[in-house]
């Protein structure tokens, strides 16, 4: 990981922009912003190469890595770097959240919440690639499968480790659980 000062600017002033959009408060046009000013960093993918950013093998093939975060642990931005195959469950945020494509691709099913407690069921479909990028609310329910690798940003209103337990869907017992995020993350900043 080289240190780099065009990097590390690029992410703070998109940052300031993304702190700024969010104090005017959050609805869906404020996280299109959001995902608006992530695809203008993702334009400088130069200062994002794959090799900067490789994804840990001895894991299961996925790595996190931490390129942005408050002290009080709002706003942080992180690369997803994915080796070759990763899936997530459907699941919820419970803050914003906003992922924009550098390489690869990202599928992403989002769903509709069925009343009760029944499964969620697919709204729609949308592949996160270079320059295109997807942004939910924090009730949204969103699964993620990639396949061939992908480098992302996965943008998020809060610390992902300092979130409470989230929502997601656990298909084989076919029931809503909660989990906390515990997979590691590599400070990149
Ligand atoms: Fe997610």
């Amino acid at each position: 990981m080289s240190g780099n000062v065009e990097r590390s600017t690029a992410v703070a002033e998109a940052m300031a922009d993304i702190r700024a959009i969010d104090a005017a408060g959050i609805d869906r046009d404020a996280v299109e912003l959001i995902r608006c000013r992530l695809l203008e960093l993702a334009e400088l993918s130069e200062l994002f190469p794959w090799s900067d950013f490789p994804a840990d093998e001895s894991r299961d093939g996925s790595s996190l890595y931490l390129l942005s975060q408050d002290v009080d642990h709002r706003f942080a931005l992180y690369i997803q770097s994915v080796k070759d195959t990763t899936e997530a469950p459907p699941h919820d945020h419970l803050t914003w959240a906003c992922i924009v494509g550098l390489e690869g691709e990202e599928v992403n099913r989002k769903y509709d919440r069925v009343a009760g407690d029944g499964p969620p069921r697919v709204s729609e479909e949308f592949t996160v690639r270079r320059n295109t990028g997807i942004a939910f609310l924090p009730d949204d329910v969103h699964s993620i499968h990639v396949k061939g690798g992908a480098l992302n940003f996965h943008c998020y209103g809060h610390d992902l480790l300092d979130l409470p337990a989230r929502n997601y869907w656990a298909e084989p017992a076919r029931e809503w659980r909660t989990m906390k995020v515990e997979f590691p993350v590599v400070d990149a900043r």
